[in-house]
């Protein structure tokens, strides 16, 4: 099957707020990513910062080889929950932290030569005490920038970024000490979100004319993640030819970190309307949910050109256009907070009233991973969709909560 098929979630069995997971789907997901790695030898691992579920890892790494951590707190969740290759990448490392990171993971790679430097001799002393050959790498920067990042937000290659090592860095390191890459077996790069294979291609030109001439001496150069690489119009068979041309011309195995691939419209936060709010010096009307923007999708808060899709209704930006649509509405959240509502508006082709439940789709990447208790509102259950019925993986208690308040 290469499209995804729609939904099959019957959210009237659903009890709100929930983010449930379509189990059919995330195997469609993750059976396009085996096909690339089964036809490239290529290496994918979760990245956990976009969606870390942990009871459904056993899903996952019935595809993938490991998982992609950013902290010592997902290196320890990958190699508890996943497996031991935990693929570890953060900014900058602390000395406190450092030696446990170094029990989790099978790869650590540093943002800048500095840090490779200081953390080195822990690495030989690790190796040399406990026998576990850790890998090293360091993080790239191309400086190349597609055109529609959120006005740079979401770009790690916007000016001033603080990540990636720049070739005019790369190359006074190498100048000053010769020998600056021994011990260093792979290159790896981040450099974009939701993009395309087009995009692919001409970054990794990019990439390949400032860094290619270091290739050959690596043992695999990661590509990060950031590629729609599940979506039914994303060229699978180009990335497998690029992935296998790319391999052969340096000798390298390439790694790639998949995030929101793998979650693709692979489940939908469900919602209750819980109020209708009608004022009169607007032309839409104000449905408030029994959930947050802020606390369940701050990425909506953070870029509202952000668009999120809802069954059952159309987006509307346009503010002329506002007094065209019978049924407009503004969703909103149940916090004090008066921003706690998405940028753009929904134009049903019904009147929304207390006790309809909204879909919002495609609502797990990055949301799930980054809800809090703010306000102490109910976190949404986390529900498993799998044969026809939902099945609870996590309901969230006042414990929960109080928990993590003291
Ligand atoms: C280093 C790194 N790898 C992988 C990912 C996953 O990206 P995506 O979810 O867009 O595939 C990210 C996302 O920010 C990242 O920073």
């Amino acid at each position: 099957m290469r499209h995804r098929s729609p939904s099959a979630i019957d959210t009237t069995r659903i009890q709100t707020p929930a983010f449930v997971i379509e189990e059919d789907v995330l195997r469609h997901n993750l059976g396009i990513l085996k096909r690339v790695k089964d036809e490239t030898g290529c290496k994918m691992f979760q990245a956990l910062k976009t969606w870390s579920t942990w009871p459904l890892f056993s899903i996952t790494k019935e595809y993938l080889d490991g998982t992609e951590a950013s902290s010592l707190n997902e290196a320890r969740l990958g190699f508890d929950e996943f497996n031991h290759e935990v693929h570890m990448f953060a900014p900058a490392y602390s000395e406190r932290e450092f030696p446990e990171i170094m029990n989790y993971s099978s790869t650590i790679i540093y943002n800048s030569f500095v840090q490779w430097e200081k953390f080195k001799p822990m690495v030989d002393e690790y190796a040399r005490k406990t026998g576990k050959h850790i890998e090293c790498g360091l993080r790239i920067n191309p400086e190349w920038m597609s055109t529609d990042e959120h006005g740079g937000l979401w770009s790690p290659c916007a000016p001033g970024s603080r990540l990636g090592i720049r070739i005019s860095e790369f190359k006074e390191a190498l100048a000053k000490d010769p020998n600056a890459l021994d011990g260093i077996s792979g290159l790896h790069f981040h450099i974009f979100f939701d993009k395309t294979f087009a995009n692919l291609k001409e970054a990794l030109g990019a990439v390949e004319e400032k860094f290619g001439a270091y290739f050959p001496q690596m043992k695999w150069v990661n590509f990060g993640g950031g590629q729609k690489m599940t979506d039914d119009d994303y060229d699978v068979e180009g990335l497998i030819r690029l992935v296998n041309e790319f391999q052969k011309r340096y000798g390298v195995t390439v790694h790639m970190e998949p995030g929101a691939a793998i979650v693709k419209n692979a489940g939908v936060l469900v919602a209750t309307v819980l109020d209708v709010v009608n004022r009169d010096d607007v032309e839409f009307k104000i449905a408030i949910l029994d959930m947050s923007f802020n606390a369940h999708m701050p990425d909506f808060l953070l870029s509202p050109d952000l668009d999120m899709p809802v069954t059952g209704a159309t987006i509307v930006r346009d503010e002329a256009d506002l007094k065209n649509h019978a049924h407009l509405y503004r969703l909103a959240g149940g916090t004090c907070v008066s921003g706690d509502q998405l940028g753009h508006y929904h134009a049903f082709d019904r009147e929304l009233k207390p006790g309809d439940k909204i879909v919002m789709e495609d609502a797990i990447q990055y949301n799930l991973v980054q809800c809090t208790m703010f306000n102490g509102v109910q976190h949404p259950d986390i529900v498993l969709w799998k044969n026809g019925s939902g099945e609870l993986v996590r309901r969230f208690s006042y414990e929960d909560y109080r928990a993590r308040m003291g």
